[in-house]
């Protein structure tokens, strides 16, 4: 396993290309299974779930062909065979489960692994079953295994409404949709940049969804889908990790390019109360760091709330804020496993349920911290590079499922952070 060795103190300065969206990524692989011609995506990011995803969509016998230079993935879903997502494959990234949606509405049958938990919480996947049992699929499930069934091998759809709102089931329930008999209603639809750019991909291959982005998703069943190409949209998440990471180091001045603005939601406005200076382009943001940081609290909600993936990333800026914050989470109430790591790094921050309180400013000092996803690890290493000394931070495997390059990015803006195996 690799640590990542950080000597703190350094300003960011210079420009980073921001990757494609790991979570817009992985629904348009799952799409290109319903397709009936090679589809191939663009931006794809050098991430390892993209990797694991990879190797789920190639148990099904589909063609696949990675070309990593162009970030060019090429599926071929005309020698799909086999319509099943293997547990040994399925543990390892639950967005495996959207094979459940797209296998069945590419084949009428899938038989995909229960998703596991993850550091924290059990991640549920009673939405995504429920529903597509409302579109007319017969659901069983065999030793950990979901096995769905289309009554004469195509779904004939049907209306659904989430409670609560959820991305994945959203997904999952769009790519079911898009071939089945009749039109499918999805209620309550997440509005998440990653399910706009999903349905919009889909359309352009000749799916009929109309609704994406608003809390209702209309899809009209089609017999088939050409193949042809999709674009994966920039990682929002990544971008604002960096204009968090920027306005929390002293003397920073960051640009990032090939992102998209108005994926960000209202964390921009939340952003702004930070009085860093701010220039938001289309595709170009930059963010130079204030002499002081407000206390700002946050509340993550679903999109265009604040996303529950930047609240642990707010979480170590707030430690450098004069005065008290808080971060509450209502999507993801145990996301706090950063919070006794930052506490060893001299951080003063408690968590009640829900919510952790951040006593700023703490001079914080380099120490060894323990990554536990991936969210709370590019969150410790944001604490390491605004800590006095060194910090260790191990276990970053974490990382590298979800920031493409992350070391070498920083490091080409200013920061120290050596890659060291444990
Ligand atoms: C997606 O996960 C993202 N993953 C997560 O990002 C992100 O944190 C999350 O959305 C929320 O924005 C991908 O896109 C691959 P949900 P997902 O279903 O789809 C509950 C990262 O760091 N729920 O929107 O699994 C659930 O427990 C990852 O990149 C049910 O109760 O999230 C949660 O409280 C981490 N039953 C809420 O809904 C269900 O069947 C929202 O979860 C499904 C979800």
């Amino acid at each position: 396993m690799d640590k990542f060795v950080i000597l703190g103190g350094s300003p960011l300065k210079g420009t980073i290309s921001v990757s494609g969206s790991k979570n817009a990524a992985l629904p348009l692989m799952a799409a290109a299974l319903l397709a009936d011609a090679p589809v191939t995506i663009t931006n794809i990011p050098l991430l390892k779930d993209i990797f694991t995803f990879n190797k789920v969509i190639s148990v099904t016998g589909a063609g696949l062909s990675f070309d990593e230079d162009r970030r060019e993935l090429t599926i071929d879903p005309t020698s799909l065979t086999s319509y099943e997502a293997p547990y040994e494959q399925v543990r390892k990234m639950r967005a495996s489960f959207y094979m459940a949606g797209a296998l069945l509405g590419a084949a009428g049958y899938a038989r995909v692994s229960l998703p596991g938990g993850c550091a924290w919480g059990p991640r549920p996947v009673n939405l995504h079953l429920e529903g597509l049992t409302a579109l007319g699929a017969e659901i069983e499930m065999d030793q950990g295994y979901v096995i769905a069934r289309a009554p004469n091998g195509r779904l004939p759809g049907g209306t659904f409404e989430l409670k609560p709102s959820s991305v994945g089931a959203t997904v999952n329930l769009v790519l079911a949709a898009v071939r089945a008999r009749k039109t499918s209603v999805i209620r309550n639809a997440a509005m998440e940049p990653d399910v706009v750019n999903l349905c919009d991909n889909l359309n352009r291959l000749g799916a009929r969804i109309e609704g994406a982005g608003t809390p209702v998703i209309t899809v009209e069943g089609v017999e088939r889908l050409e193949g042809g190409r999709m674009d994966n949209t920039p990682d929002r998440i990544e971008t604002g990790t960096f204009m968090i990471a920027a306005a929390m180091l002293p003397g920073s001045d960051l640009t990032l390019t090939h992102t998209l603005r108005e994926d960000l939601g209202s964390f921009t406005e939340t952003f702004a109360r930070l009085n860093t200076g701010l220039d938001l382009a289309e595709n170009t943001i930059r963010v130079r760091a204030a002499d002081t940081i407000p206390p700002v609290s946050v509340e993550t909600a679903i999109y265009p709330g604040f996303p529950t993936d930047l609240q642990a990333q707010w979480a170590t800026m707030m430690t450098q804020a004069k005065g008290l914050s808080t971060i509450t989470d209502h999507i993801y109430p145990d996301r706090f496993s950063y919070v006794p790591e930052l506490n060893r790094l001299g951080a003063d921050v408690r968590r009640n349920d829900n919510r952790a309180t951040i006593y700023g400013k703490s001079h914080l000092k380099g120490a060894s911290v323990m990554s536990t996803d991936l969210r709370a690890s590019v969150s410790l290493v944001m604490a390491g590079m605004a800590a006095e000394g060194e910090t260790e931070v191990l276990r970053v495997y974490h990382l590298d499922r979800g920031y493409e390059a992350l070391e070498k990015k920083l490091n080409g803006v200013g920061a120290q952070i050596r890659r060291e195996s444990e």
